[in-house]
């Protein structure tokens, strides 16, 4: 029975790749490495720093690469003109998402960031779009503030604490923001969940980690059958993404006339907007959207600061430089706010040269051809997915000379210049809708521990000091390794400000 089912699962992907290659065209596919029957580029693909072999292959293809991956077809767009031109332009046509078995038997594919563009994806994503604008980020500045204080004091009073502090505080800062609810400690039940399904997330985005993506059909072999694991991970993953879901936003519905919710916030804002009136479908959308900030936003936002971190103790002159520009504007008599930002420009360029030089999603997120298409004088099968390759964009040599060095100078100031490493948050329709928000919680943080903190190199018992080496994990998100490092006061005045 058991070799019955597989022999048809595997008939059946062989003539799926059989009549994939059969297709016709006029136009070429674009040029990539030659591929093995069947296989195509797979054994050729790294499963980490997908990255940095798009580059490689890149200076020997061009900027636009095909790869065949066991019948799916890969574009690479290594330029940013050409990741403009096909997902901006054309986003008519490229702004689906590939979405594979695991996430479907989880229940991802009901949240938007894994949604093909269409009437419910719109809907979740005009939610998101609307609370977290530029407009209405600004009323969560205050959020934003206390979060980075209280962030900078724990950190000063254990510096080896740093690592897991950061990403509860910005858990923290992105729950209090959607559902008006701060949970207290990392043990706070509602927000362990939801790390864990940050964690699911990640786990279920490894590319060949669950052989169901490969072969769908497997989902239905019968539990008992060897080879069924992943049947049991996806239910573990599914309840608690439910969990996950509903938990906190059950907690913003119980609180929505109570004084301990804590406005404004993302729920409340959808919710008056509508009048007060959500039919259930609605409120699935809504619950549904504020959810998915937690996954699309707490790695990446982790990895920025990580970054920072990095960057102000390999350079500590670009340090001592933001520290003076924040010094001479507050003179030492006050903390920085978010509204401060026109006025330190250096600081603005050093988060700019984070996004740039390490961004967190350095292949983005992928899109997926709805339709044919001729681009560039290529052809582009319908259901290719395409990545933009926005590490390989954010290094181009002709944009960012000498790009390679982490250098804030390169921006001289400007905001143009520094407005081109938005291409850090993605393209087209599916382009980040976490952008502001991501801007403002990611300056009050860094300002908040330049104008507090010195941040300085571990030394060990031997007096020798000890520089972290740049080592970047291989995944979707990608972020440096966990570092020692000091985080000593700038002053006890500085220190009474930031208060207890
Ligand atoms: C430095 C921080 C961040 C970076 C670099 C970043 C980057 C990105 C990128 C590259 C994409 C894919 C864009 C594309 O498909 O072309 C994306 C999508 C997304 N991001 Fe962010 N992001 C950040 C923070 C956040 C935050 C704070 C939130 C929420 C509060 C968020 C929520 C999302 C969501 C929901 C999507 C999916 C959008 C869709 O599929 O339509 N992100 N982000």
């Amino acid at each position: 029975m058991q070799e019955i089912i597989l022999a048809s699962i595997l008939g059946l992907v062989v003539l799926r790749l059989l009549f994939h290659t059969a297709k016709k065209r006029r136009e070429p596919l674009p040029p990539g490495p030659p591929k093995l029957p069947l296989l195509g580029n797979a054994h050729q693909t790294p499963k980490t720093h997908l990255w940095l072999k798009f580059a490689e292959w890149g200076k020997i293809y061009g900027d636009i690469i095909h790869l065949r991956l066991l019948g799916t077809d890969l574009i690479v767009l290594n330029s940013h003109k050409l990741a403009s031109d096909l997902l901006d332009k054309r986003a008519s046509i490229s702004s689906d998402r590939p979405v594979t078995e695991m996430y479907r038997i989880c229940g991802y594919d009901d949240t938007f960031l894994l949604m093909p563009y269409g009437e419910s994806f719109r809907t979740q994503r005009r939610y998101m779009a609307t609370e977290f604008s530029p407009q209405a980020v600004f009323r969560y500045h205050k959020h934003h503030e206390n979060e980075a204080r209280s962030l900078a004091r724990n950190i000063l009073r254990d510096p080896e604490s740093i690592w897991p502090e950061l990403r509860v505080s910005f858990a923290r800062m992105i729950y209090l923001t959607t559902y008006g609810y701060r949970p207290e400690t990392v043990e706070d039940h509602l927000l362990k969940t939801s790390i864990s399904t940050v964690q699911s997330f990640v786990d279920l985005s490894k590319p060949g980690k669950y052989l169901v993506d490969l072969i769908p059909l497997l989902r239905y072999m019968p539990r008992w059958m060897p080879g069924t694991g992943f049947l049991h991970t996806a239910d573990y993953y599914r309840n608690m993404r439910a969990r996950a879901l509903w938990g906190p936003y059950r907690w913003w519905k119980d609180h929505i006339d109570s004084p301990d919710l804590i406005r404004p916030n993302l729920c409340t804002g959808v919710f008056e907007k509508s009048g007060g009136k959500m039919s259930e479908e609605d409120e699935y959308h809504l619950a549904s959207t504020a959810f998915i900030a937690l996954s699309g936003g707490l790695d990446s936002i982790y990895s920025t600061v990580v970054t920072f971190f990095l960057n102000m103790l390999l350079h500590p002159e670009i340090q001592r430089k933001a520290q003076a520009e924040i010094d001479a504007l507050t003179r030492q008599r006050r903390l920085p706010t978010v509204a401060d930002r026109p006025q330190l420009p250096y600081t603005r360029s050093v988060l700019t040269e984070v996004l740039r030089w390490a961004p967190p999603g350095p292949t983005g997120f992928p899109h997926f051809m709805r339709e044919d298409d001729i681009f560039n004088g290529y052809f582009i099968p319908k259901n290719s997915i395409v990545m933009a390759n926005l590490w390989n964009i954010m290094r181009d040599p002709v944009v960012y000379p000498d790009p390679h060095t982490f250098n804030p100078e390169r921006y001289g100031g400007d905001d143009n210049e520094m407005n081109k490493v938005n291409n850090a948050f993605g393209y087209g329709r599916r382009s980040c809708p976490g952008q502001y928000f991501a801007h403002s919680g990611i300056f009050a943080v860094i300002s908040t521990v330049l104008a507090t903190c010195d941040i300085l190199p571990f030394v060990d018992e031997a007096g020798n000091t000890q520089l972290p080496d740049v080592e970047y994990s291989g995944g979707f998100i990608s972020a440096q390794k966990p570092f020692t490092l000091r985080v000593k006061p700038r002053s006890a005045h500085l220190l009474e400000i930031l208060g207890d």
